[in-house]
């Protein structure tokens, strides 16, 4: 019955599609002046890098970031720590992401995100900013080790690099997040 029913609707959504095209305004836009279409175009926004972005969009882009970073590096500890089964081409693939997520922590700390919405981060990373960098690339380091010892190493290389990846992850939580 509903599969009929949705067949039936099927026209009737063409024709809507086409009716909006036809009236589209981007269909006459070509013939308009280029007064005549400024207005549209401001509507855009003019903010195109990292720095140009909504505070608030910067703060949910890095915790956004830093949970995919947890949410692959949690299991690898579990592994470590013998609560799973230890698993060499699993903890390869989640090392992999992290090295992959690891250049990308930057632009979620970009100036005047340091508030907009609710945050962890304390004012100190943007009036220290070359020491909280330094901390970051420490980890994004030791993020692509673990990446490459996963990749190549014996368990206990992977075992070792996690924890020096780990207390990369500390010295910048104890210094630069609120608990
Ligand atoms: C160079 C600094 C730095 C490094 C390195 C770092 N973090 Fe973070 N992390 C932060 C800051 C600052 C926050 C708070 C962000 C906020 O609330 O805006 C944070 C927040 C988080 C959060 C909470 C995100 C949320 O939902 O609010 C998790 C999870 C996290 N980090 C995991 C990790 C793990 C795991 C590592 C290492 C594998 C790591 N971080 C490495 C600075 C860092």
């Amino acid at each position: 019955m509903r599969n009929w029913r949705s067949i039936l609707a099927l026209p009737a959504i063409c024709l809507a599609a086409a009716a909006f095209a036809q009236n589209s305004p981007d269909k006459n836009g070509a013939d308009k002046t280029e007064a005549e279409t400024a207005p549209a175009a401001k509507a855009a926004p003019e903010k195109v890098g990292p720095d140009k972005i909504r505070p608030e969009k910067v703060i949910r882009y890095r915790q956004s970031a830093m949970d995919m970073v947890g949410w692959n590096f949690s299991p690898l500890g579990a592994m470590v720590k013998g609560k799973t089964p230890f698993d060499a081409k699993e903890f390869s693939r989640r090392a992999d992401r992290l090295e992959f997520l690891g250049p990308q922590l930057l632009e979620g700390f970009s100036k005047g995100s340091d508030t907009g919405a609710e945050t962890d981060a304390k004012p100190e990373i943007w009036t220290d900013f070359d020491n909280f960098q330094a901390l970051l690339n420490d980890y994004v380091n030791e993020s692509k080790k673990l990446a490459d010892v996963a990749r190549n190493g014996s368990e206990a290389d992977m075992k070792e690099q996690f924890r020096k990846t780990a207390e990369s992850c500390k010295a910048c939580h104890d210094k630069y997040r609120a608990e």
